[in-house]
């Protein structure tokens, strides 16, 4: 009885310093702030690409400019991206992490959850991880939906040989901002 006492006891610290204390709260609080500023920059580069010379045109810039938007929006230590199950650029495929809590948001929302309750955060291998579900509004269907324009879909196979990101609907999950910083040492 005493020995087992002990044993435990020699765990005990072992176990404290296995897991150090990593306030989640405000990690999560800051990869939040960061997600308005990037996705209301890409949105606008698309409407104004649309502006001055039609869907052809936000298409292309789409492909030039959406790399660079997201390392814009990563300021030190934070990484900002997009990711989803079916991409259009094999670049923001999912990593395992990614790919386990996209299809955890999937679930959640075939079971009815509002799309807008699809967030995860974790601390995996010494980084912190974010991911945050991102739905299709009907703004996205001209170059996400099933009635892509053939002039469209030209450019889009042009430059997006593997596509898999049409076919969507309005309130489909569409895919999620996925963000990740290392954490202190
Ligand atoms: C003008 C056409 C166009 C519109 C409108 C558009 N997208 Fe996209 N979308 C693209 C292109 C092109 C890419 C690939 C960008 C790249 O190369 O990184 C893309 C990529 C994405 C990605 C990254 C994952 C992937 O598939 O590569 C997400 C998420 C996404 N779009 C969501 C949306 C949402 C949500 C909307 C509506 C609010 C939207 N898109 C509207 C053309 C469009």
């Amino acid at each position: 009885m005493k020995r087992r006492y002990l044993m435990l006891l020699s765990l005990l610290p072992l176990g404290l310093h296995a897991a150090p204390a990593v306030d989640t709260t405000q990690l999560q609080s800051e990869a939040q702030a960061l997600i308005p500023p990037f996705q209301h920059q890409l949105l606008a580069t698309v409407k104004q690409a649309v502006a001055e010379g039609g869907p052809a045109k936000a298409v292309e810039a789409c492909n030039l400019l959406a790399p660079g938007i997201a390392a814009q929006h990563s300021k030190a230590p934070w990484q900002v991206g997009r990711t989803a199950l079916k991409v259009r650029n094999p670049d923001n495929a999912p990593d395992t992490w990614e790919r386990r809590v996209l299809e955890q948001f999937a679930q959640r929302a075939a079971a009815g959850e509002p799309l807008e309750q699809l967030r995860h955060g974790e601390v995996v291998n010494g980084e912190y991880r974010y991911l945050q579900a991102i739905g299709t509004a009907e703004a996205c269907l001209g170059c996400h939906g099933s009635n892509i324009k053939p002039q469209l879909l030209t450019l889009l196979d042009q430059h997006y040989p593997q596509d898999q990101a049409r076919g969507f609907k309005e309130g489909d999950l569409r895919g999620a901002f996925s963000l990740r910083r290392p954490l202190d040492r």
